[in-house]
């Protein structure tokens, strides 16, 4: 596996790949590699000649600089990992100079309205610190595919809007979302939790899971009242929202309407780390 440490050192790889007509699938990280990461890899590997993954942790999608700086962080571990899974060709390892060769700073981006629910409130500018690296990896990279976990349902839709509307030839794939054995879905943030805390949170996936049985019984809005009891009886849990939205839109729905795919979207605070979940409802 290569380990490529600068933007001219990838681009002199990318070059040699495209002349030989290989067919590139990305897959993005901010590191602190998890097997959701890995299954990202698995479906590149797939339908790629050949798989780059990138790790960088981008300042600007950092609403709180607290979160920026206890972001995990350790690039030898990481890249083991790469290499010990066989599944990724190269690994791009960005300085922040690569990225932003000015300064650390967000484009400003419509991605149509997407931008404006459910993270885009919680976190503001969150989404166009993204849209502004992952544009920035795509034109350094060059992929024909690119990869992206269905934890981040948001920031899928707003990547597939970025490719769409800045005509960036690449087709961008949503995995599936990548859980623990008790459900709890997999996060580089998880990492800092106890264990007896990510035993607890599995109570976000079991509170989806009965979102989906209540969805054709019950009212939207008793669902949400349901799910709030649920997390104020849990010590050391904060609901900071649940809700359910169109998947194509985004925006929040208080009625289902045929011919429309929901959504359920949960973000519970657990002792200070902050864990996102959806769920697709039937
Ligand atoms: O999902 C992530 O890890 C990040 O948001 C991404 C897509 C790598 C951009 O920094």
């Amino acid at each position: 596996m290569e380990v490529l440490k600068s933007k001219k050192i990838l681009q002199d790889f990318i070059e040699r790949q495209k002349e030989m007509g290989k067919k590139i699938g990305f897959a993005p990280t901010m590191g602190a590699l998890h097997n959701g990461h890995l299954s990202l890899y698995e479906q590149a590997r797939k339908e790629n000649d050949l798989v780059i993954s990138s790790i960088f942790v981008n300042p600007t999608q950092f609403n709180n600089p607290e979160d920026l700086e206890k972001y995990p962080r350790d690039i030898n571990r990481d890249i083991l990992i790469l290499k010990n899974s066989g599944l990724v060709d190269a690994v791009y390892i960005p300085e922040v100079v690569d990225i932003y060769p000015e300064k650390a700073e967000s484009k400003h981006y419509d991605f149509d309205g997407l931008e404006n629910e459910m993270e885009g409130k919680s976190r503001p500018g969150h989404f166009d610190g993204v849209g502004t690296v992952v544009e920035e990896l795509f034109v350094q990279v060059k992929p024909d595919n690119a990869y992206f976990g269905e934890k981040d349902f948001q920031q899928l839709a707003i990547i597939k809007k970025l490719a769409k509307k800045n005509k960036i030839p690449v087709k961008i794939h949503g995995v599936p979302i990548y859980r623990a054995e008790n459900g709890l879905a997999l996060s580089s943030r998880n990492q800092r939790l106890h264990e007896d805390r990510k035993d607890a949170s599995k109570i976000i996936f079991e509170t989806l899971k009965k979102v989906n049985e209540w969805f054709h019984t019950i009212t939207i809005q008793e669902i949400k009242d349901r799910v709030q009891d649920v997390f104020d009886d849990q010590q050391g849990m904060k609901l900071e929202y649940f809700l359910i939205a169109d998947e194509e839109t985004l925006k929040e729905t208080d009625f289902f309407y045929k011919g429309r795919s929901f959504r359920a979207f949960i973000v519970v605070i657990v002792d200070g780390v902050r864990l996102i979940d959806n769920m697709h409802l039937d």
